[in-house]
């Protein structure tokens, strides 16, 4: 559990060092990496990739000197209208995870591998529905999470589901190999150390909850992952 004397340990001297640009305030990190990131989609919209929508950017929510980041997939239509992850329905989610984890709220940087809304035209004109990640988008955003990780020193990362997996094995190398499948990997404590920097923290991937709704023995495997993850937290937080 975290404490009053602990739990801002991490993010001091919040930085990012080595290969990637260091930033002042995560703000300025947001705003270098929102104008990388629109270049970045402007191209995949060029190359008919992902459709001439947005892209509607939602930043993490934090002040960047959290133990642990929480990494979900991208913003739904409700947290681009309020401008924040995990709100509406998925904020039920996000408290849930806190009370099955034990994590305080103020102990929690939430973020997105995806940092904006996966928009496609709805069927009424002037309406957006969500439509799938693609792997180029997974690329295109990993570097924005790398500096993330970097900026904010976490002593835990949980990533919610495979897009979030995926993009996290992006920036992380771990001492010996493991299956990128969240169906092997879900729940397990995996020690990593970002690529080609010295910082090292603790992975726990867990499954999106928001995927588990229709299957029940899943969610049973999410629940006692995340009694895991308290037992953890309890331990180095
Ligand atoms: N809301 C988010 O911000 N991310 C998710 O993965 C799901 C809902």
């Amino acid at each position: 559990m975290l404490t009053a004397e602990n739990k801002f340990e991490s993010g001091k001297n919040n930085v990012v060092q080595g290969s990637l640009q260091p930033f002042n305030s995560i703000d300025a990190l947001n705003d270098h990496y929102i104008a990388l990131t629109r270049s970045g989609h402007a191209e995949l919209v060029e190359k008919k990739i992902v459709p001439d929508i947005g892209p509607f950017f939602v930043t993490g929510d934090g002040t960047g000197k959290e133990p642990v980041i929480l990494v979900g997939e991208a913003p739904g239509k409700d947290e681009v209208s309020e401008g924040r992850p995990f709100v509406g329905a998925a904020g039920k989610i996000l408290d849930d995870l806190l009370v099955r984890s034990g994590i305080r709220r103020d102990g929690l940087y939430i973020t997105n591998i995806v940092k904006y809304r996966l928009a496609k035209a709805g069927k009424r004109e002037g309406t957006y529905a969500n439509r799938p990640v693609k792997r180029h988008e997974i690329e295109l955003c990993s570097e924005w999470l790398k500096a993330e990780l970097l900026y904010i020193k976490p002593k835990l990362v949980l990533t919610l589901g495979n897009t979030a997996l995926q993009g996290i094995l992006r920036c992380v190398e771990t001492g010996s190999p493991v299956s990128g499948s969240i169906g092997d990997i879900h729940g397990r404590k995996i020690e990593v150390s970002v690529k080609g920097e010295s910082l090292k923290f603790l992975l726990i991937p867990l499954y999106h909850p928001a995927s588990l709704i229709y299957n029940r023995q899943l969610k049973v495997q999410y629940e006692l992952d995340l009694e895991e993850v308290k037992k953890c937290a309890q331990s180095i937080l």
